[in-house]
Formats: structure tokens, sequence, C-alpha cells
């Protein structure tokens, strides 16, 4: 189906939107007003758009029912100071908790059963139980309308970066399979980050992969080989030149046994080329 999103009604754009705009890492922002009232929420119309300056956005948008605005939203008009904290598995549930429309002047941290921690820089509280913090300035809130489900960037300087020593390697580097992140996708769903999950797309050859379209054409056109798998095979600078001592039995045995049927031997050297692939062994599959 194609969609034009001026026929949809605000609550469905919502729906389509966000269960393919995901998943969206969670931003538990802390707030204060101005009579120092804490609030906390959390918002997945978030991400990071500058490394330098260091610049995150967030959304706390209008609500599509009534058209209200949040506490949060609120709160950055009147502090302009936002402590970003990290959300992991081990404290989701308590963070969807928090998202409850509590009354003006309700501590979520409390609700939620959260421990407030000071920041170095800024007014509002961390979340102790987090184990990433960002201490933010709000440089800007930028309103994208008046209407119900209109988003309010809320654009952020990180000033402090809180990492806790778990995250870390002997480096003092963060190392990705111990965070354990949690996203936000479409409706109920979120998604867990764990190790048995994560993979690595090595970056593309800097010094420019030769590409699909200069692939030889049986290859190209392979009934067995994924677009995946090209794109492995597309991203080395120059086809490789078989070394004379390459020596591989499993290939020596496809190329003896379907001697006398050339098409049945490509079917196999593709299949054994696609197990090579996926398990990473790139110039072998070559
Ligand atoms: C994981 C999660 C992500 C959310 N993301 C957003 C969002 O990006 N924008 C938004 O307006 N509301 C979002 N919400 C809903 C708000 O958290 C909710 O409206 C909350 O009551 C706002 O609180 P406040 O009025 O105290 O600021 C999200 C809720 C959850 C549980």
């Amino acid at each position: 189906m194609i969609f034009n999103l001026q026929d949809l009604k605000p609550v469905d754009r919502q729906h389509y939107l966000q269960h393919v705009i995901a998943p969206r890492p969670i931003c538990f922002a802390s707030t204060i007003d101005k009579e120092g009232a804490v609030n906390l929420s959390p918002f997945s119309f978030f991400n990071l758009f500058s490394a330098n300056p260091p610049v995150v956005i967030f959304s706390p948008a209008r609500r599509v029912r009534d058209n209200t605005t949040k506490h949060t939203l609120q709160n950055v008009l009147e502090v302009p100071e936002v402590v970003i904290n990290i959300v992991t598995y081990d404290i989701v549930q308590q963070t969807s908790l928090s998202s409850c429309e509590y009354a003006k002047g309700v501590d979520e941290f409390e609700k939620a059963g959260f421990t407030k921690e000071a920041a170095t820089t800024i007014r509002p509280p961390m979340v102790k139980e987090s184990k990433a913090k960002l201490e933010c300035k709000v440089l800007e809130v930028k309103s994208l309308g008046e209407e119900g489900g209109a988003g309010q960037l809320v654009i952020c300087e990180v000033l402090v970066l809180h990492i806790d020593d778990s995250l870390l390697n002997e480096e003092k580097k963060i190392d990705q399979t111990k965070v354990d992140l949690v996203a936000r996708l479409g409706g109920d769903w979120y998604s867990r980050v764990t190790s048995e999950n994560l993979f690595q797309v090595p970056k593309p050859n800097t010094k420019l992969g030769i590409g699909i379209d200069a692939l030889p054409e049986g290859i190209r056109n392979s009934k067995i080989l994924t677009g995946n798998h090209l794109g492995m095979l597309g991203n080395v600078h120059d086809v490789p030149v078989i070394e004379p001592s390459f020596d591989d039995e499993h290939l020596k045995n496809i190329i003896q046994y379907y001697s006398l049927n050339p098409a049945d031997m490509e079917k196999e050297l593709h299949a054994y080329a696609a197990r090579l692939l996926d398990s990473g062994k790139i110039s072998e599959a070559w």
C-alpha cells in the first residue's frame, strides 16, 4: 500500500510512522519548573544530531488527544536545563510507569521509585539508577506547530556525560556489548540490545569499494547470493587475484564432483561462498 500522509488521521500517521521509524533511543528527561518542582518523563522522539558541538534533540509533542502540552515542555521553557538519562533494560518498567500523566507538581522520581543524584552543572537531578546521563543546556525550543501531535523540538547542548564504570573497557571506552540499551518501536513494542543480537558491519572501504555493478555478471545475478552478500563482495577495492598457493579442499571437491555439470557447479560454488560470507570470510569467498 502507499499512504499519502495528508489523507491519514493524526493517530494513524503516528501509528505508521512510529512502527517503521524504529527502534528509537529513549531520552528519560529530568527537568524542573521555576519553583524547583522536579519532573521526569521518557521521550523516544530523540537522537544525537551533532558531536561538535555536542547536540541532542528530543520532542515532547502536543497531545493528539486534547492538544495540551507536556510538563517537560513547560519546564524547559521556564528553566532551560535538562538531564537526559539513558534507559537500559533494568529500568525500563519504572521508566514506562513514570510516563503516566501525573498532575503538575507530582514528582515522578518518587512515583517510579528512582533515586535523585545531584548533577554537577545544572539544577535538575539525575536518575542515579541510569548508567549513562547527559547534563544539558537547552539551546532552543523549536515548535513544529500548534495542533495536536505537533512536535516541540528541545535542542540541547550536552555539557557533561556520566558513564557507569561497568560499561567501560580498559581503555575507558564504552563496550557496546555491555550497555543493554532498550529502544521504543511502534505501539507497546520495545527492543533490547543484547550482545546476542548485536552484529558489526565494517565501515565501507575508504579506498572505495568496486561496487555491485562491477561484480562479474554470474555473481551479480546469482539466485543464491543475497543483496547482503553482494554488498560484502562489492566492498573490496580491487577484484582479488587468487593466489596460486590458495588451497581449499571443499572448493576442489565441488570442482571435481560437478565437472560435467557447470550449472550445478555454479550453484554449489555460490552456496559455499554464501556460507563463507555469512561467517565473515570475505577473501575466502572471493
Ligand atoms: C518509552 C516512551 C517514550 C515516549 N516518547 C514520547 C515522545 O517522544 N514524545 C512525547 O510527546 N511523548 C512521549 N511519551 C509519552 C510521555 O512520556 C508522556 O506523555 C508523559 O506523561 C509526559 O510527561 P510530562 O507531562 O510530565 O512531561 C513516551 C512514553 C514512553 C513510555
